[in-house]
């Protein structure tokens, strides 16, 4: 992947010296001036809205959000555009399923222990106002999802197995195929948060016949405030949407509605529609750099950065240590040293930003006694020679600093 050409496209790069070292990418990702430019082009040239009225811009603007759902549509692997509902964020996508099922009394749903806050607390609030009951696949300490464990978690209360496709802290995945399999086997459905997962790699979803699958644009280039659920028309349709009213009703009495099909019934409100043209921008982009290098590209990075801190006595990598099996993300932490110090020491050294803390994933850190960890996560426009300067800025920290 031509990297240098890339970054040329994201207008924060000025080519100066003190050019953001920008290493925070599974939190949110710079966007290119194409997708800047089509979401502008929205305030632009249609600023009206879309699936209402029957003037000439609203018109345009329907059509430019069917062809974004297309466009994403295709991008995921799924066989219709119906699949595709547009949310605010991955958040909501999850919640939607969450809270949509109908779930109730007595029925169980299996996540992991590592899940990010957006898969773990809508369980949690349902576990208070339903009564169903949330079950935890356990991690082992090397950090790999345990298949038998979670072959023996799945009881016959399971309705619903809801994992993280990839871990947002330790950047691990779950063997998604497998579990599909093992759950569907078994008469439950399954949810997977793709936030960490489609951004770095190709998705097939129809394929993988995974039932709901959530991510958010903002990580992959695309603008902040738009989120994706893909769902199974026939279990979409089946789902209580979880925001009710404009545009997505087809009649209403007094005492009766009758929402519009699926996508749209869940797409109540005025939606973020210059973010919805972005996306199929950001989208247009990924296509453009082939998702196959996108990943080859984040995995390089990740196993320069694994080889360059890996060995050194201060530094411990949250587990596993194989950069192989943890995608763009390199979580550490540094010996006598919190994580937000490392982090706000290593902006104000060298202007290198990344994330840390518990990372929204609050059980994993506080049942291990882990005080969070730092956060160095890599995407389309992040250099070897940004990496190498990472390198050197932790180990400048391990000499000034750790204890
Ligand atoms: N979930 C995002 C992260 O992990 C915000 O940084």
């Amino acid at each position: 992947m031509d990297t240098e050409r890339a970054r040329r496209d994201f207008p924060v790069f000025t080519g100066a010296a003190d050019d953001p070292i920008y290493l925070d990418n599974a939190c949110q990702t710079f966007r290119p001036r194409q997708v800047i430019e089509a979401s502008d082009e929205y305030y632009l040239n249609y600023p009206a809205c879309a699936g209402r009225s029957v003037h000439r811009l609203a018109t345009e603007v329907s059509i430019k959000v069917d062809e974004t759902r297309e466009k994403i549509s295709k991008f995921i692997g799924s066989r219709s555009p119906n699949r595709v509902i547009f949310t605010k964020n991955c958040t909501e996508a999850l919640n939607l399923v969450a809270k949509g099922l109908s779930l109730g009394r007595g029925d169980a749903v299996l996540t992991t222990d590592m899940e990010h806050n957006s898969n773990h607390v809508p369980w949690i609030q349902l576990a208070r106002t339903k009564g169903i009951i949330p079950k935890i696949v356990e991690t082992p300490s090397d950090g790999i999802f345990d298949l038998e464990s979670y072959k023996r978690m799945m009881s016959r209360e399971v309705k619903i197995v809801s994992f993280a496709h990839t871990n947002n802290a330790t950047g691990t995945s779950v063997p998604a195929k497998e579990v599909i399999e093992i759950a569907h086997d078994r008469g439950a459905l399954v949810m997977l948060d793709g936030a960490q997962y489609a951004p770095h790699s190709k998705v097939d979803l129809d394929r993988l016949d995974v039932d709901f699958y959530a991510f958010s644009v903002h990580k992959m280039l695309g603008p902040s405030g738009v989120g994706v659920l893909y769902a199974k028309e026939e279990l979409a349709a089946d789902l209580e949407p979880l925001i009710v009213g404009g545009g997505a009703i087809s009649t209403a009495t007094y005492d009766k509605v009758e929402y519009l099909p699926v996508p749209e019934r869940f797409e109540g409100g005025l939606m973020n529609y210059s973010g919805i043209v972005g996306s199929g921008a950001a989208v247009d982009y990924l296509e453009s750099l082939g998702m196959e290098n996108v990943a080859e590209h984040d995995a390089a990075l990740n196993s320069l950065v694994t080889e360059g801190l890996k060995d050194l006595d201060e530094v411990s990598v949250l587990a596993p240590v194989d950069p192989q099996l943890r995608g763009s993300i390199f979580s550490f932490n540094i010996r006598g040293m919190s994580s937000h110090d490392v982090a706000m020491i290593l902006d104000q050294m060298g202007g290198i930003m990344i994330r840390s803390g518990m990372h929204c994933t609050h059980p994993f850190f506080l049942t291990r006694r882990i005080d969070g960890c730092a956060r160095a996560s890599f995407y389309v426009y992040n250099t070897l020679e940004e990496c190498n300067r990472f390198i050197e800025a932790v180990k400048k920290i391990i000499h000034d600093f750790s204890t």
